[in-house]
């Protein structure tokens, strides 16, 4: 991954404190995913208030697009790139859509006085074949450094290879912990965490509390797939995008953020349910 590094940012980020939280909340907690574009107003309101309560410093959000952003996504095959001409209405539609979303996110996160500041990342990220490319990361560490707390999402993006594709908010998740130095990744997901298989399967053999990265990678291929229209791919798709960050030791505790509390704790560093994945 090449990412940009302007004097100016280098300075901003040297003003920053290492220890940062990059806090992924999955479209499936914000949106209601069966219903095309439905918002869990309810959800939000709730997670900005755990947010507040947890009084936590440097802080990043990027939020998921659930009912928003993955069914025209899905319609317009976004994802796979450019192809056809029709397919420009819906890279605009899926765009509009996460803006949306991401405008009833920031709204309510504000009400609740958390200092959030919405960040398109097809505005400042390039993907090539689908992964980051470019990353021009300047506003992000200023907005950081002022104390405000950034809201980026999934989103409709600029592909150098594929003309576009959607880049999720897990891959983002990870590149912005890596790149800013993050300490922790909460995966704010509506499960308990990582079962041996998927407990939307119906079978689980019980919840990993903890795990290193090679009994991950050694028992991922047993990690069933969410059963729902996802283009970015389930929940074997969202770990598999944090191992970059993971092995460069930020943390990656994943919880239940459909549950009262759960954000809040794992924010705080209290105990809670969930499955937390260390590099050793
Ligand atoms: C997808 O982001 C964004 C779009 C489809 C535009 P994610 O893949 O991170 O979304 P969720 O959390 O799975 O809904």
């Amino acid at each position: 991954m090449s990412l940009e590094k302007p004097a100016s940012e280098r300075k901003s980020r040297s003003r920053l404190e290492r220890k940062l939280t990059v806090l992924k909340l999955g479209g499936s907690v914000i949106t209601v995913k069966e219903n095309p574009k439905t918002p869990n107003i309810q959800a939000i309101q709730r997670l900005a208030n755990e947010i507040i309560r947890a009084k936590i410093r440097n802080l990043i959000v990027v939020h998921g697009g659930g009912s928003f952003g993955h069914p025209l996504a899905d319609q317009y095959s976004i994802k796979e790139g450019f192809k056809k001409k029709t397919q420009i209405e819906g890279f605009s539609l899926t765009h509009q859509a996460m803006l949306e979303l991401n405008k009833l996110v920031v709204d309510a996160f504000i009400r609740q006085g958390i200092p959030a500041f919405a960040i398109s990342p097809s505005s400042c990220i390039i993907t090539e074949a689908g992964r980051i490319k470019i990353f021009y990361n300047s506003p992000l560490a200023k907005l950081l450094a002022m104390g405000c707390v950034p809201v980026l999402f999934g989103d409709a993006i600029l592909d150098t290879e594929i003309g576009f594709t959607i880049l999720s908010g897990d891959q983002l998740v990870s590149a912005l912990a890596t790149r800013f130095n993050a300490d922790k990744i909460v995966l704010g997901v509506d499960v308990d965490g990582l079962y041996p298989r998927d407990p939307k399967t119906g079978s689980s053999k019980g919840l990993i509390e903890q795990i290193t990265l090679r009994k991950l990678k050694n028992m991922m291929v047993d990690i069933g797939r969410a059963k729902t229209v996802d283009v970015t791919g389930g929940m074997l798709g969202k770990i598999s995008e944090l191992i970059p960050a993971i092995t460069c030791d930020v943390q990656a505790l994943i919880v239940n953020a459909s549950k009262q509390d759960n954000v809040y704790k794992a924010l705080k560093g209290e105990t809670v349910v969930g499955t937390l994945i260390r590099k050793k």
